[in-house]
């Protein structure tokens, strides 16, 4: 976590970090919402407005054309690799600054501000940056740690309650990948406060928890896989409500992912069902649930699409209890129906 501050100085923070950047070495991204964080947090640094890029909100505008337009700023502005690119924003800001900041010559300095609830406990840490292409989402990316991420609980309080709620669901999940306590501690944040210094010291070991499984597998080729807990069905539910007319956050489509593997975990791994009940009624309670019924071919279809799923059924991580994961677990198309319809 060296490379992780969390403060609620961030301005302090930053000028510290850039003292001796200077004026034409720092470059700045940010979205059409979180520009207006910039003046504030560069009050007291050496900037200019003409080094900065503004891209368009949303998943949408995470494409080759808007990291274009960072690559382009950065080539017409001179910049070098010395020089520093500053995201500021949420995971699409980070995600598309991070591979701007990862390719430009071949590599500059990248700092990330995360400004969701979502980047700061996921998207800014752990060096997967990239973008969607084709409809394919972080088709293109590489992966790329930043220098340094600030961590601040300044942003949260006007973020809106959903997006609020979609973070919190991956924090729910490291939650049930380390133990009990913390597990609890996130439920019982559920209406916060945000800007806390308790909910501050709960991001950190959220953050903690992704952390030290990033470490022991940067690449996803083991242990990494556990963050995907949640997200086999969570991404499969994500992308078909793209396609419907009320597409659902990240993190609320994964919530519902976390549901149903649960379900699965109690099936086949024996997770505790006690705990289960309380992740469902939670769950139950803050996040948009819906019925599978008229869906659940078509989910099917979309994880049997997966490029991480093969004959021997579908791939899910599973839990066996609170803090014990268990990766490669095949599923059958009746056992997943059954963990959308069945509970
Ligand atoms: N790299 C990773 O490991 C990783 C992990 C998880 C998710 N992601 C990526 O992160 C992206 C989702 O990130 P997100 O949920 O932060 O979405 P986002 O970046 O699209 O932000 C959501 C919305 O909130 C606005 N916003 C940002 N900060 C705000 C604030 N403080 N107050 C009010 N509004 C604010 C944004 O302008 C945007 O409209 C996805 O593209 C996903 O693929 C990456
Ligand atoms: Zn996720």
């Amino acid at each position: 976590m060296e490379n992780i501050v969390f403060t609620t100085d961030v301005d302090k923070t930053l000028a510290g970090l850039l003292q001796d950047v200077g004026q034409e070495r720092l470059f700045v991204v940010a979205d059409k919402n979180t520009v207006v964080f910039c003046d504030k947090l560069l009050e007291n640094v050496d900037w200019t407005p003409l080094n900065m890029a503004v891209v368009d909100c949303g998943e949408e505008h995470k494409s080759l054309e808007s990291v274009a337009g960072i690559w382009s700023l950065l080539s017409r502005r001179g910049a070098r690799r010395s020089s520093v690119l500053l995201c500021v924003g949420g995971g699409t800001v980070t995600d598309m600054g991070g591979f701007a900041a990862a390719t430009f010559k071949r590599g500059m300095r990248c700092i990330n501000i995360p400004t969701t609830l979502l980047a700061q406990v996921d998207a800014s840490v752990g060096g997967k940056t990239g973008f969607n292409f084709r409809g394919l989402k972080n088709e293109i990316g590489v992966f790329a740690e930043p220098e340094q991420v600030i961590i601040s609980p300044r942003f949260l309080s006007s973020l809106p309650r959903e997006q609020f709620l979609s973070g919190l669901a991956e924090m729910l999940k490291h939650g049930l990948l380390s133990d009990e306590e913390h597990l609890e501690r996130v439920m019982a944040h559920v209406n916060g406060p945000v800007e806390s210094a308790d909910f501050l010291r709960l991001v950190r070991d959220s953050v903690s928890v992704k952390e030290r499984i990033v470490r022991q597998d940067p690449r996803e080729k083991g242990a990494r896989k556990a963050l995907n807990f949640g997200h086999t069905i969570g991404h499969a539910i994500e992308s078909l409500s793209l396609s419907s007319d009320c597409p659902l956050l990240h993190g609320e489509a994964v919530a519902l992912g976390i549901r149903a593997e649960l379900y699965l975990s109690v099936r086949k791994k024996g997770f505790p069902s006690s705990c289960y009940g309380r992740i469902r009624d939670f769950v139950c309670q803050y996040y948009p649930v819906r019925s599978f019924e008229s869906q659940v071919d078509a989910l099917l279809e979309l994880m049997m699409h997966d490029k991480k799923n093969e004959q021997a059924g579908i791939n899910f991580t599973l839990l066996e209890e609170v803090g014990k994961f268990s990766i490669n677990n095949y599923c059958t198309p009746e056992e997943i129906k059954e963990a959308l319809l069945g509970n």
